[in-house]
């Protein structure tokens, strides 16, 4: 029998590509989402993509009667995968409390209603963030947790304790804890990827819009730290394997209704702010106007994943290689100029 999951912020930018996936692996997808951070367009992509078009609730999370009579037309639900959120650093050092109550009243309310309805597993995007400046490296799942340095990051490792707390509370609840590294890339058809609004704060899409010409020139932050060529280092993580891991975990909680599992997704390897540039350059032909400027604060030197965890038990790795990631963005970004 087709199973209905529900995808909250699927019209996001790792939601609509995990829509993606669910739909071609013949799972029937059911959005939501305010569009707070994202536009009904998205829906015409992912049709355009799979042939089917996924049904759509525009609604907020944070409003417990449009979320409780969404919930009761999907009771059919097998699952949640709960993308909705705000995610933007710095915006969430000076709104808080904007990002406190959207972040963790939404999760709040996604909990009470799969109890409510019997809804039994959740996936939850959390983020590398919650590591922090680790001490050691790479990262594993039992590495200890750093106190967040942002209201943002502190929604991730609060929502990760509410989770752990309900589903101790409630044993038909399942779920997986995802700990995203940094998401890049967009779907190899040009039809969806990620639409930063206004200038952006992610290295690649700073990067390609530099390259189109709409930013002038690409502030590195900081050549001085203490790895091996000077920049930060990170574990850059194509979309669409972060979307295929989305499915390996929900056919995992299926097949196993275990309680709370977590997981790093990145592909455990670091790369470095320079060699992302280059490899760009190289991919694409295109020649990067960047300049090396002062670090920026509360950048952690570096950090990258162990994703070990995730290929034993969910038999998920990390696949698309870096350079064809790159060119996926690069024709993300022309083709949707030309809109
Ligand atoms: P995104 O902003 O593109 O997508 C989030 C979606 O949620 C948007 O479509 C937005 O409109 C919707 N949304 C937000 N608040 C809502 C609410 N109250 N009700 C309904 N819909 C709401 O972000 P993304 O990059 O796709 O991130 C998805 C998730 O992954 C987020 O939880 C984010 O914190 C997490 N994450 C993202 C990254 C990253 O670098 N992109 C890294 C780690 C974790
Ligand atoms: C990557 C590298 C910058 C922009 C953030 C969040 C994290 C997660 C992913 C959600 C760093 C350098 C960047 C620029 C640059 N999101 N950089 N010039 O900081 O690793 O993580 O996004 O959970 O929580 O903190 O990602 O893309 O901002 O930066 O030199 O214009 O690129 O210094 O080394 P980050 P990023």
């Amino acid at each position: 029998m087709t199973q209905k999951i529900i995808v909250t912020g699927g019209c996001g930018y790792i939601g609509s590509h995990t829509t993606v996936a669910l739909q071609q692996a013949g799972f029937n997808v059911v959005i939501f989402d305010n569009l707070v951070n994202s536009s009904a367009d998205v829906i015409t992509g992912i049709t355009q993509i799979t042939g089917i078009s996924p049904e759509f609730e525009q609604i907020d999370c944070t409003d417990l009667t449009a979320i409780r009579d969404a919930f009761s037309r999907h009771r059919d639900a097998a699952g949640v995968i709960h993308f909705a959120a705000l995610k933007a650093v710095g915006e969430s050092v000076s709104k808080p409390t904007e990002y406190y109550r959207n972040n963790l009243v939404s999760l709040l309310n996604v909990l009470d209603m799969m109890v409510a309805f019997n809804i039994p597993n959740i996936v939850f995007s959390s983020s590398a963030t919650v590591y922090g400046d680790a001490d050691n490296l790479p990262v594993r799942e039992d590495t200890p947790l750093k106190p967040a340095t942002s209201p943002y990051g502190q929604t991730k490792v609060i929502g990760e304790s509410i989770i752990r707390d309900a589903v101790a509370a409630h044993p038909g609840l399942n779920s997986c804890l995802l700990r995203y590294f940094n998401p890049i890339g967009a779907h190899p058809s040009g039809l969806i990827g990620e639409s930063p609004s206004g200038i952006p704060n992610n290295l690649l899409p700073y990067i390609t819009q530099t390259a189109a010409g709409i930013r002038e020139c690409l502030s590195v932050f900081g050549d001085d730290y203490d790895t091996p060529d000077g920049f930060c280092i990170r574990d850059y993580i194509d979309v669409n394997d972060l979307a295929a891991a989305h499915l390996s975990a929900l056919r995992y909680m299926i097949s196993h209704p275990t309680g709370t599992d977590v997981f790093n997704l990145g592909t455990g390897r670091g790369v470095s702010v320079m060699e992302l540039i280059k490899t760009f350059e190289q991919a694409t032909g295109q020649k990067l106007n960047y300049k090396i400027t002062a670090r920026r604060p509360g950048d952690i030197p570096a950090i990258w994943a162990d994703p070990s965890r995730a290929e034993r038990l969910l038999g998920w790795r990390a696949r698309v290689p870096l350079s064809d990631t790159l060119l996926s963005a690069w024709r993300w970004q022309t083709k949707s100029m030309k809109k």
